[in-house]
């Protein structure tokens, strides 16, 4: 497919049909997240592979809409790469750059992965998306607050980021930045007529971007 053509059919897929990948080619997705290029050539972002089914049901705790999903890859920004803290903790003029970084290769890797014949969707994964699904009762709420108010992340249970730490053993030094999971879609859906959020998925024409 041309490269233009590609772009426009990439579509954010939600339901898949449980249908796995192949090792090889979750591993041509990364290799084209890697070569992405990341500001001051820092190269600090680690991808983690789920695969396992239970595994992969315990990411999705906190996305139960995505179903039949083949692999989720996590995406961390390495902080124990000495420019890591120079540039994205004491810089404030460097500081979003891990993002920029994370997008760039996210957007190769869902290109590369629509290429092979496969589809995805970025999961925006954030303290407030995980705790939104947990069921928590009155003490459970009133505990991870109070470890939130002195500000104990990695050791309240019920966050993200020790989640990560505990669950997926996730050593503290790589920060999360973003998730995509890839699988064979069920359906692709019709542009001419699906939004999402207050916008149609379909783009408009060029002019309406151009300032
Ligand atoms: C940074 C980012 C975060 C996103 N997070 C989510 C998410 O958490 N859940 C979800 O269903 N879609 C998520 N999406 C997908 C967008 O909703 C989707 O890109 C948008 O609706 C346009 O549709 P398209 O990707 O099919 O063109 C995310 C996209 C981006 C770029």
């Amino acid at each position: 497919m041309d490269l233009i053509n590609l772009i426009k059919e990439r579509r954010s897929i939600r339901v898949f049909t449980g249908e796995k990948i192949s090792q090889e080619n979750i591993e041509q997705i990364i290799d084209a997240g890697v070569w992405a290029p990341t500001g001051c050539n820092n190269q600090e972002l680690k991808f983690l592979v789920i695969a396992d089914d239970e595994k992969l049901q315990k990411m999705l705790c906190f996305k139960p809409f995505f179903r039949g999903v083949s692999h989720i890859i996590l995406i961390f920004r390495d902080m124990s790469i000495p420019l890591s803290n120079a540039l994205y903790k004491k810089s404030k003029s460097a500081k979003n750059m891990s993002f920029i970084d994370a997008g760039l290769a996210i957007q190769n890797m869902v290109l590369q992965a629509k290429n092979d014949g496969f589809d995805s969707c970025i999961i925006n994964l954030t303290n407030m998306h995980y705790q939104k699904n947990l069921k928590l009762n009155l003490v459970q709420k009133i505990e991870k607050e109070l470890l939130k108010l002195i500000g104990m992340h990695r050791q309240n249970r019920y966050s993200l980021a020790y989640f990560l730490h505990k669950g997926l053993k996730i050593p503290n030094y790589l920060e999360i930045q973003c998730g995509i999971v890839f699988g064979f879609g069920k359906n692709l859906p019709d542009i001419e007529k699906m939004r999402h959020g207050k916008n149609m998925i379909k783009r408009a024409s060029l002019d309406k971007y151009l300032c």
